[in-house]
Formats: C-alpha cells, structure tokens, sequence
C-alpha cells in the first residue's frame, strides 16, 4: 500500500489543529503508521524544500517552518499520495474549496497549517529525511476489512 508524508505546520500546531487535522485521515480510513513531533531545524527544512530554493518566498518559507514545533506524520492507505493533496487542498488557502484542510481552518498561504507530498517518489524522499526506519510502525489495522473491499 501506499504512503504519504503529511505534517502539520507550526501554525497549526500552535492553532490547536493537530488532532483535528489528524482526526480526518483517521475517519477516512487512512493508517497512521509513525508520528511525532520536533522542532526542525535550518537544515533539515532546506533539504525538505530544496526544490523551492530559487523562490522569492524561500527566506520566509524557512523562517515560518522554524517558527515552532511541527507534528510529521506517515499514513498508509490506498492512493494515500493523491487523497492526502486532495484532503488538504490548494497550496494557497483563497483557493482552497471548503471542506477541504486549508479551505476550512487558513486564509494565508504563508500561514497554510499542514504539508503533504505531491508525489509517491516524493513522499519517500520525505520520509527517508524525517523519520528513522524504526520509527515506522508495521501493524495490521482492526477496521482493515470494513474499509476495504
Ligand atoms: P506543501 O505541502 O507545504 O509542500 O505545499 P504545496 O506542495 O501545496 O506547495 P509548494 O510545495 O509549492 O510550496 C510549499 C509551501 O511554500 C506552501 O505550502 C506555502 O507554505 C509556501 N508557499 C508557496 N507559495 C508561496 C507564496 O507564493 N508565498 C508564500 N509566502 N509562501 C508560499
Ligand atoms: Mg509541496
């Protein structure tokens, strides 16, 4: 099965939003195999974002992220990649529809509460850089057979 590197933001750890944002993957049948939180540091972000090194907002993306605490996450479940972007929503939160993470809890891009990978390499890249391999959980979920056929 798939796995998707999702992260709420120092925002949205300070907003109070981490058991709200974890909530809804939960009770989307989504499994939540690793989880902590830390407060990153200039390095670790820079490699995270690399590819938005040449950005105008590249200074105030890092600052932002070292603003605080962050909760990484690893959840496993089908097209867990596509349907974490979708459950969070636009990058830019004016555009993000209503029900979606960003469009009900932000309003600021630079202030958009949760990260997710846009892609399945990607999100291996991420996950390799945030979590040892012993910090990745292998478990058989009670409700497995009641969320999929
Ligand atoms: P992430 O899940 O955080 O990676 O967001 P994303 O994949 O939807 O967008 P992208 O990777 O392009 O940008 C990463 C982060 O940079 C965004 O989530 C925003 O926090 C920030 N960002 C992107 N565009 C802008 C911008 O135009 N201005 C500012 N201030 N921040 C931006
Ligand atoms: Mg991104």
């Amino acid at each position: 099965t798939e796995r998707t590197f999702i992260m709420v933001k120092p925002d949205g750890v300070q907003r109070g939003l981490v058991g709200e944002i974890i909530k809804r993957f939960e009770t989307r049948g989504y499994k939540l195999v690793a989880c902590k939180m830390l407060w990153p540091g200039e390095d670790l972000l820079k490699k995270h974002y690399a590819e938005l090194a040449d950005k105008p907002f590249f200074p105030k993306l890092i600052t932002y992220m070292r603003s605080g605490p962050c909760v990484p996450m690893v959840w496993e479940g089908r097209e867990a990649v596509k349907m974490g972007r979708m459950m969070l929503g636009a990058t830019n939160p004016l555009q993000s529809n209503p029900g979606t993470i960003r469009g009900d809890f932000c309003i600021d891009v630079g202030r958009n509460i949760c990260h997710g990978s846009d892609g399945v390499e990607t999100a291996k890249r991420e996950i390799d850089l945030w979590f040892q391999p012993n910090e990745i959980t292998k478990y058989e979920s009670h409700s497995k057979d009641w969320v999929y056929e």
